[in-house]
């Protein structure tokens, strides 16, 4: 018995293929093999094509299948996993009207918090966690101002895993953690907000039905069986956003556990079970995928645009023909706080830590005469780091402490000093685990198919690879290293 877990992402779309018995991951896949592009008509803006996502779907998964040498016929259940807060648009009869506008998009901005004023600051955040800052509802709004024919058309909206989830079983729905991460989500009513469908003018039919994040979302079309080589029926039984999901992925359901990511954008994602809340939404409350109406549990979520998406552009544009792994050996040949260099990796539109201020990406302190590429390689990183400092010092403030951070082993969490600079500025242990959102979404379906009882079952095969600990001997480097860095960014802000 199989379990299929689909992850996507804005850079690809992963597949995992996972033996239910042994938890182990039989094989697994990406498409495209290049960072998949982000359609930018406007500083500032982001869009991808939905149906680009399920034809990088088609690929990953069918390299996958061969890989796996599995019958079609054992998968069991799918679970998907997805970039969140993108907004995805049909009409009556399922076609998407325009490109998605995805999570790192910023145009959506001013309409956010034109809302947040209307329903009122407090209201806002009692009732929502959040202002509608940048999120899925303040991007429809956007599309109701400037594209209203268009608006006219939408039978439903969605978020980018509903329009997977649609096309593989031709319904389409929506969870309450999904829900909320578009800031349509009433914590203090328990559904959906009057007061956002009030604020925007929307009509709630627009908005798709509710199914638990665990449990039957519907069953693969005959359609979607012949185009991706599924069976006709295997159960779709899991959906989340991605970082619901990587905390998934690494056993993090419960108060105190923190889970992190490291890809095209970073999170780091601690549980609550209380209702906690930045009141300057610096960083944000969604529910996570446990959360009920009689338990709580909420995802409180540090996200940063400019993650591994900075660490892609200095491949791209001033360290080109180098692999990751030759970045990160340079880069470790630099030395902490890379010789005065700092980076302020602000490059991915409105940044939520910010405020939403959209300040571009910063080099500074740059000497000719001193500096080079090892430099630049390592301010890159270790801005990064700083800026998780900067957040989770906001965490903090509000009641999240993190001792210990989960995260797999991939992305900038494969750099050395990415994760050593990590360890030594936030003074938390970093631990390592051999997993991913593709794997965590296979697990989550054997969860919501009811093939693991519960979490423990489901990752009683989760390995832990390494940790990290703060290096005694480093950290008054780094955390001088981080002090001009902050001076720098406050120069700015
Ligand atoms: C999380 C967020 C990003 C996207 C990336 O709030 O916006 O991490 O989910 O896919």
């Amino acid at each position: 018995m199989f379990l299929l877990g689909i992850d996507i992402g804005s850079s690809s779309v992963k597949v995992a293929l996972v033996n239910a018995e042994t938890g182990l991951c039989q094989a697994s896949a990406f498409y495209p093999k290049q960072e998949a592009p982000i359609i930018s008509q406007k500083t500032g803006w982001a869009e991808q094509d939905p149906e680009q996502w399920w034809n990088y779907l088609k690929e990953a998964l069918a390299e996958a299948l061969v890989l796996s040498e599995i019958n079609k016929n054992d998968i069991t259940a799918i679970g998907i996993s997805y970039q969140m807060h993108g907004l995805v648009l049909v009409d009556k009869k399922q076609r998407v009207l325009r490109p998605s506008i995805i999570w790192c998009d910023s145009r959506a901005v001013p309409y956010g918090q034109k809302a947040f004023t209307q329903i009122r600051d407090e209201r806002c955040l009692a009732h929502l966690l959040n202002s509608p800052g940048n999120f899925t509802a303040a991007k429809l709004a956007w599309v109701k101002e400037n594209e209203p024919d268009l608006y006219a058309r939408i039978d439903k909206i969605m978020l980018p895993g509903d329009y997977i989830a649609m096309r593989l079983t031709g319904e389409i729905c929506s969870t309450v953690s999904g829900l909320s991460e578009g800031i349509f989500w009433d914590f203090k009513n328990n559904c959906i907000s009057e007061d956002v469908l009030h604020a925007f003018g929307f009509e709630k039919d627009k908005l798709p039905t509710i199914q638990p994040t665990f449990g039957d979302q519907g069953s693969v079309s005959a359609q979607a069986a012949r185009e991706l080589g599924l069976s006709k029926g295997t159960l779709v039984s899991y959906r989340a956003g991605d970082q619901p999901n990587n905390a998934l992925s690494l056993n993090v359901f419960n108060p105190g556990e923190v889970a992190a990511t490291a890809g095209t954008s970073g999170v780091v994602y601690g549980i609550s079970d209380e209702v906690k809340f930045d009141t300057r939404s610096r960083i944000n409350s969604f529910a996570h995928v446990n959360h009920t109406s009689s338990t709580t549990r909420i995802g409180v979520m540090l996200c940063i645009n400019g993650t591994g998406i900075l660490n892609s552009w200095m491949r791209k544009n001033v360290l080109p023909e180098m692999s990751y792994q030759a970045i990160n050996e340079l880069a470790a040949t630099a030395p902490i706080g890379s010789g005065g260099v700092s980076v302020l990796p602000f490059g991915n539109g409105a940044e939520r830590v910010l405020e939403n201020k959209e300040i571009g990406c910063h080099i500074n302190g740059v000497n000719f005469n001193v500096h080079g590429r090892e430099h630049l390689a390592r301010a890159a990183q270790e801005g990064i780091v700083f800026t998780f400092r900067y957040g989770m010092d906001i965490m903090q403030q509000v009641g999240i402490t993190t001792n210990v951070i989960r995260a797999g082993k991939a992305n900038m969490f494969l750099s050395p000093v990415f994760r050593q600079t990590l360890a030594n500025v936030t003074g938390a242990v970093i631990e390592l685990y051999d997993t991913d959102g593709a794997v965590g979404a296979a697990k989550g379906a054997g969860m919501g198919a009811g093939i693991y009882k519960n979490e423990k079952e489901a990752f009683a095969s989760l390995k832990r690879l390494a940790i990290v600990e703060p290096n005694i001997k480093e950290v008054k480097s780094t955390r001088e290293a981080y002090d001009l860095w902050l001076s720098r960014l406050n120069k700015l802000l």
